[in-house]
């Protein structure tokens, strides 16, 4: 079963791909997760999850959805996790993830796919979003390979700087950086509500036909790039730049 959390449409393009290829079934974690529920499932076939790194982790609240969730049928797992860059160290915390779930690891395939962090970082522009996307599909061909074939992922061996990204930046980043105070939407809101509905924390309440942020967030960059208006701002980090949503995957692509 292929499972996935995507914020901005990277990491379910990369899941489309693979359920498309693999013939397998695919399931949004997007009502799990806001609903702060786990599930039961059961799959015949392997599990594939499927998720953005957050400073060079698994997010923090798909590692708790998997926690907290029972998996039964195949014990194997692999993990695709995109990125802007890197990520990190991250395989040797699903490890410890697949241990205490009793699965079988089989592996991380990180893909590089555009940076959506506009709330830190530039997104690329257009032309460079979709040379980004072309070049990612060797990964993503080679991660279905492995799976169809009864493959592990490649090894993925991370550098000192690596670890301490994974290990120690991230406790740090989240400690520090993951908060909502500091969206606002501008006066070209036009009230349709799609920010609250898109939030994945269910952290976004529309008041007087605006929205107005809670403090349960987790940095996911839907609502700021998903806005159709782009009203949304996050203090001034994020004015001037492009939004990024990742384009549907061309059903007709293997
Ligand atoms: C909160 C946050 C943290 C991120 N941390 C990393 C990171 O550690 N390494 C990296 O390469 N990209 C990082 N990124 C970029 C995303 O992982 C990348 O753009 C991903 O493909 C987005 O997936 P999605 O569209 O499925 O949400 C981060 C993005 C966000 C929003
Ligand atoms: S998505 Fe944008 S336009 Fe719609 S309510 Fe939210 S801020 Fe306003
Ligand atoms: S408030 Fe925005 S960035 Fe935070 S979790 Fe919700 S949609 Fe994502």
């Amino acid at each position: 079963m292929i499972l996935y959390f995507s914020g901005t449409g990277n990491s379910r393009y990369c899941a489309e791909a693979f359920a498309y290829a693999l013939q397998d079934e695919m399931t949004d974690c997007f009502s799990f997760l806001r609903q702060k529920e786990s599930a039961d499932l059961h799959s015949d076939r392997p599990w594939v999850f499927f998720a953005p790194t957050y400073a060079w982790q698994l997010p923090h609240l798909f590692r708790d959805f998997i926690l907290n969730s029972t998996f039964s049928g195949n014990r194997d797992a692999y993990f695709v996790l995109t990125c802007g860059d890197d990520v990190g160290n991250a395989g040797v915390l699903l490890e410890k993830l697949c241990r205490k779930k009793n699965l079988h690891y089989r592996g991380i395939l990180e893909v590089v796919m555009p940076e959506n962090y506009i709330a830190m970082f530039n997104v690329p522009k257009p032309a460079t979003q979709k040379k980004i996307i072309a070049n990612a599909e060797p990964s993503i061909q080679n991660g279905i390979d492995c799976v169809r074939n009864n493959k592990d992922f490649p090894v993925y061996k991370a550098t000192f700087v690596q670890k301490l990204k994974t290990h120690i930046v991230n406790p740090v980043f989240y400690a520090t950086s993951v908060k909502a105070k500091d969206f606002y939407a501008t006066d070209v809101c036009i009230s349709c509500g799609k920010c609250a509905n898109v939030c994945v924390c269910n952290n976004i309440r529309m008041e007087n036909g605006r929205p107005v942020w809670g403090k349960n967030c987790t940095h996911c960059m839907a609502c700021i790039c998903r806005c159709p208006k782009e009203a949304i701002e996050y203090a001034d980090k994020s004015k001037g730049k492009p939004r990024y949503v990742c384009p549907p995957r061309d059903k007709t692509e293997k």
